[in-house]
């Protein structure tokens, strides 16, 4: 069993390449070594992460992302249980709010932004573009994206509400 949670935040500072570039370079090996695959969407301002693992890993994972003085204001949007990670293969894809099949895939469904997609549509989306990017990456790609070893991830405990209370301790 999987947890997903999907929250929103707010950047301190305009999002720059060099700030996704070193998320990206903190959060890769740590996500790799813990199982969790993620995948985040951001414009010049705000973030909108998906993080999606065991419940022991998502929760601590999200204390430090709450920590991160980068960003404030998170807001977890959604948490729900999953038998199949939706992202698997990405342990921090992140995408550009530019990005052009995404901005096509906005302009029909008559959106500006992600941001103004409630919260399922906007999974269901960045779900639909992460699969077709992962399609059209070459094998280098994927194993660079997923590293040579994966880690062995310990069991979780069974109540995920106890689980996710930590989030707020
Ligand atoms: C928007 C955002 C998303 C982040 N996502 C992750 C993540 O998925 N995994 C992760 O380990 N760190 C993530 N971080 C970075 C953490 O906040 C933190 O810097 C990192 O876990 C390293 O923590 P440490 O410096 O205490 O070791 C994210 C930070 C921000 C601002």
């Amino acid at each position: 069993m999987f947890v997903q949670i999907t929250y929103n935040s707010c950047a301190r500072a305009r999002i720059t390449d060099q700030d996704i570039a070193e998320i990206t370079a903190r959060s890769l090996p740590s996500n790799l070594a813990k199982g969790l695959t993620s995948y985040m969407y951001y414009d010049d301002w705000r973030f909108l992460h998906i993080l999606e693992g065991r419940p022991a890993q998502v929760a601590h994972t999200m204390k430090q992302i709450i920590d991160s003085p980068l960003h404030y204001s998170v807001k977890v949007r959604l948490m729900n249980r999953n038998h199949a990670r939706d992202f698997q293969g990405w342990h921090f894809g992140t995408l550009a709010a530019t990005d052009p099949e995404l901005c096509r895939i906005l302009k029909n469904m008559g959106f500006r932004d992600l941001f103004q997609a409630n919260v399922l549509d906007a999974i269901k989306v960045l779900k639909r573009t992460a699969g077709r990017k992962y399609r059209k990456m070459s094998s280098l790609e994927k194993q660079a994206l997923s590293g040579p070893r994966r880690s062995s991830i310990p069991k979780s405990k069974p109540n995920l509400t106890e689980e996710m209370l930590g989030l707020r301790g």
